[in-house]
């Protein structure tokens, strides 16, 4: 298989770690690029549910190296309690499947403490972050102050560190928002017994990346998050604070564009978003909630209710701009059976070229298709589909003008029906 980067082309939880669970048969690493456990991403193998926050969704493969690259933002104690979680269920997790960059940015106490004040603080004008302390993380990281995991083996560097940073946080967390200070000392005792665990799991993971490129081996990247929660193509300031788009995945990894083959964008065959923020095709009515009833729509990371509503082709149409995409793998496509028929947003009124500056106040012009009464959800081959399924997914296809090669129509992993020739190589 080549080098592919696949993300999410909507508000996230598209069905990323699912498609990357099927991929990665094929793959020799498979990388997270950006983010932290504000993603969750859901595989389901042998009937058996595993939602993971941090590590790449390579994890149950032995083929696979799972790395942990210098774009993403960890939480020590998440990923340690993920690898136990893992290891609780029989699967051991060696330095050889999970390689961490040295490079990663730490989420510290005082970036979870002041991602929650900070929401709490806003009142009814709150983002709906998912309050794990990534936006402060990376705010550090850009302004030159941030932790990062070389930092957790060192305590006299952390100490330092930290001595110089937490009396301003302080000021910020007690003058500010009248919450209680943090004490530096326990700070590095904590985060230096993090470390010790960790420090196996740490190494060169742009050497790992490169040695895998020599020998001709394939790279699967796996996004977090999607498109229109990017930091700067997303619908701002209701966004996360990386760059999701598949620009991100050669910085967040070390690995220059030119190795990058393919880019692969998941589309959930209707629309949600967690959190607050424009969206435009919003259905806030009585199919909204049959979308987030048969589609199970609450979130993998918080149990929030995701907010329901149908699928927006100029959206996806601008994320296949963006990233580049050179195929579609679309999800859910089961959730949708039993409807008459099913709205489509083909455009935004008075947006006939271009896509606007903001959602905020765009007005959906709607086709209605029709639907299907079928199951699908046992279907394996394009053959089975109904006709008018088919034709859901070729009116899509030619009107965003991206082919769609894998199309997901249950949670497992042999609830998929592979169209294209990437997905078998
Ligand atoms: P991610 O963040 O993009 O990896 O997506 P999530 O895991 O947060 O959310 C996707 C949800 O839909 C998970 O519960 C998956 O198990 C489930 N899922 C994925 N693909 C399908 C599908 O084709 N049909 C159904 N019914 N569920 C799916
Ligand atoms: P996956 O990878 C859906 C949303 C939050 C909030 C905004 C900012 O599973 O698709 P943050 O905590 O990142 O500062 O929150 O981004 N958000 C997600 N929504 N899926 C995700 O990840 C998300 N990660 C963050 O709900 O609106
Ligand atoms: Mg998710």
């Amino acid at each position: 298989m080549p080098n592919v980067i696949v993300v999410g082309t909507q508000w996230g939880d598209e069905g990323k770690g699912k498609v990357v669970d099927v991929l990665s048969r094929h793959a020799d690493a498979v990388v997270r690029f950006q983010g932290g456990n504000n993603a969750g991403h859901t595989l389901v193998v042998d009937g058996e549910q595993l939602v993971l926050h941090l590590l790449p969704s390579g994890i149950l493969r032995d083929n696979c190296t799972c790395v942990v690259g210098n774009g993403v933002v960890v939480d020590p104690r998440v990923m340690l309690d993920e690898i136990r979680e893992l290891e609780g269920r029989g699967r051991t997790i060696t330095p050889r499947q999970l390689v961490v960059s040295a490079q990663a940015h730490i989420i510290m106490p005082y970036h979870l403490a002041l991602d929650r004040l900070r929401e709490e603080a806003k009142g009814a004008k709150r983002i709906g972050t998912t309050c794990r302390g990534i936006g402060p993380t990376y705010e550090d990281k850009v302004a030159r102050r941030g932790v990062v995991i070389c930092d957790l083996l060192d305590a006299d560097r952390l100490r330092s560190k930290l001595e110089a940073i937490v009396p301003e946080k302080n000021r910020m967390l007690v003058d500010w928002y009248g919450d209680e200070p943090l004490d530096v000392e326990k700070m590095v005792a904590d985060y230096i017994e993090l470390g010790e665990v960790l420090a196996p799991f740490v190494s060169d993971s742009v050497g790992l990346l490169h040695s895998i490129q020599r020998r001709a081996g394939s790279i699967l990247f796996e996004g977090a998050q999607g498109t229109f929660l990017d930091v700067d193509h997303g619908t701002y300031p209701f966004v996360t604070s990386s760059n999701t788009v598949a620009g991100a995945a050669c910085a967040g990894s070390g690995v220059g564009p030119t190795a990058i083959d393919e880019v692969v964008g998941i589309a959930k065959a209707y629309t949600t978003r967690v959190g607050a923020g424009a969206f435009p095709t919003e259905d806030l009515g009585e199919l909204g909630e049959r979308l987030r009833r048969v589609g199970s729509e609450f979130g993998a990371t918080t149990g929030r209710p995701r907010r329901c509503g149908w699928f927006d082709v100029p959206l996806v149409r601008q994320a296949a701009r963006i990233n580049g995409l050179t195929r579609i793998a679309m999800t859910k496509l089961d959730v949708l059976s039993g409807l008459a028929s099913i709205p489509v947003c083909v455009a935004y009124e008075g947006h006939v070229d271009g896509f606007p500056a903001s959602l905020d106040a765009v007005t959906p012009v709607y086709e209605e298709l029709p639907g299907w009464s079928e199951d699908i959800s046992k279907c394996r081959q394009v053959s089975e589909l109904p006709a008018d399924c088919l034709r859901y997914v070729a009116h899509l296809e030619e009107l965003i003008g991206v082919p769609v090669e894998l199309v997901s129509v249950g949670p497992g992993r042999e609830d998929t029906i592979v169209r294209g020739d990437l997905f078998t190589r």
